[in-house]
């Protein structure tokens, strides 16, 4: 049978390609139908909107762990638009585990985008994390009137239930298509800045064990531009997939990180070396058949990142 790793590598090109294409056809669907223009002193150009008409469809748009990694970049490119966008998290003021500051914030909300995280990938704190959070948030958009509740997670959050980090992602996804509220769950391959972090967060000196299973990893940068996309348009109350352009071994991943950074560390692919505490098989990370492509490649993200470490601060 052809593994789901040699499917994406056959199809990713022509699938990028229509995928683009489709993406753009969905988004402009998914602009709510323009209203009719009345009768006015000054009439706005043929098809276009007025500007009051602009500010009457402006939804307010909620982003849980709008300071982190992926919230951050998603706030600035949702400032971009004419809608309302509020940055949440405990650093302002809300918290979702206990509650606190949340029924303010998604006053008048229409979408809610949570791309907060545990403070910590410990099994329990996770799952405590996930849970409580997911349940207070889901609550209050209830009582706020929220129309929209977009989730990110993570691929291979399905496949993986000896990780309990993972489980607890698939208890925050559980509770989401549980809550009977509109949603869309998109499920992201691990970030270049996350497997960057890792490879060289591992103490200096000693050799890395990693996993040579395959992953498709993304540019945080292109995680938030999808998020965006989906905050804008229609719940699709399913799981969606995103991906970067290209598919790489872990281990391989890992030496070229290495060795942009001078690091001279050796890296011992390790079929038995745990990813989130699991296991992994040579699928386990990748994506299904019709994931979503970004377009940064890793090559460019690496050298960009080396190149932003070495420039001085002014
Ligand atoms: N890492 C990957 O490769 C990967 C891949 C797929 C999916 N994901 C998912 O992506 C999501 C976002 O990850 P990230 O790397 O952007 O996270 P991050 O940089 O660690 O940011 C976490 C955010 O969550 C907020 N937060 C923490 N506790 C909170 C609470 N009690 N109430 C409200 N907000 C709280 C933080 O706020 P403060 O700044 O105020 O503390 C921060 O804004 C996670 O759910 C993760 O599972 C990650």
């Amino acid at each position: 049978m052809e593994s789901r790793v040699n499917r994406t590598r056959r199809g990713w090109r022509v699938q990028r390609f229509f995928r683009f294409l489709s993406a753009a056809d969905e988004l402009a669907g998914e602009r709510p139908t323009r209203p009719a223009l009345i009768s006015t002193a000054r009439k706005a150009p043929r098809g276009r909107a007025t500007r009051s008409q602009e500010r009457a469809r402006a939804m307010k748009i909620v982003v849980i762990g709008g300071t982190g990694l992926i919230g951050s970049r998603l706030v600035e490119l949702l400032r971009l638009t004419d809608h309302e966008v509020v940055p949440a998290s405990p650093t302002l003021g809300v918290d979702t585990v206990s509650g606190s500051g949340l029924a303010d914030a998604l006053r008048d909300a229409s979408v809610v985008v949570d791309v907060s995280n545990s403070p910590s990938e410990d099994p329990e704190t996770a799952l405590a994390f996930f849970e409580a959070s997911g349940r207070h948030l889901l609550a209050a958009e209830s009582e706020a009137g929220v129309r929209h509740h977009v989730a990110l997670s993570a691929v291979g959050t399905d496949r993986l239930p000896g990780s309990g980090y993972f489980r607890a992602k698939m208890a925050q996804e559980r509770l989401v298509r549980g809550s009977q509220r509109p949603y869309t769950i998109l499920r992201s391959a691990p970030f270049f800045e996350f497997i960057g972090a890792i490879v060289e967060a591992d103490p200096e000196g000693s050799a890395l064990h990693v996993t040579p299973a395959y992953v498709q990893p993304i540019a945080a940068g292109d995680v938030a531009v999808a998020l965006r996309d989906i905050a804008l348009g229609r719940p699709q109350n399913q799981e969606l997939e995103v991906v970067g352009p290209d598919s790489f071994r872990l281990d391989e991943l890992a030496v070229q990180i290495l060795t942009a950074n001078e690091d001279p560390r050796p890296v011992i692919p390790d079929r038995q070396a745990p990813y989130f505490g699991a296991i992994l098989d040579d699928d386990s990370l990748m994506p299904g058949d019709h994931p979503r492509f970004a377009m940064t490649r890793f090559e460019d993200w690496l050298r960009l990142s080396i190149a932003q470490k070495l420039t001085p601060a002014f």
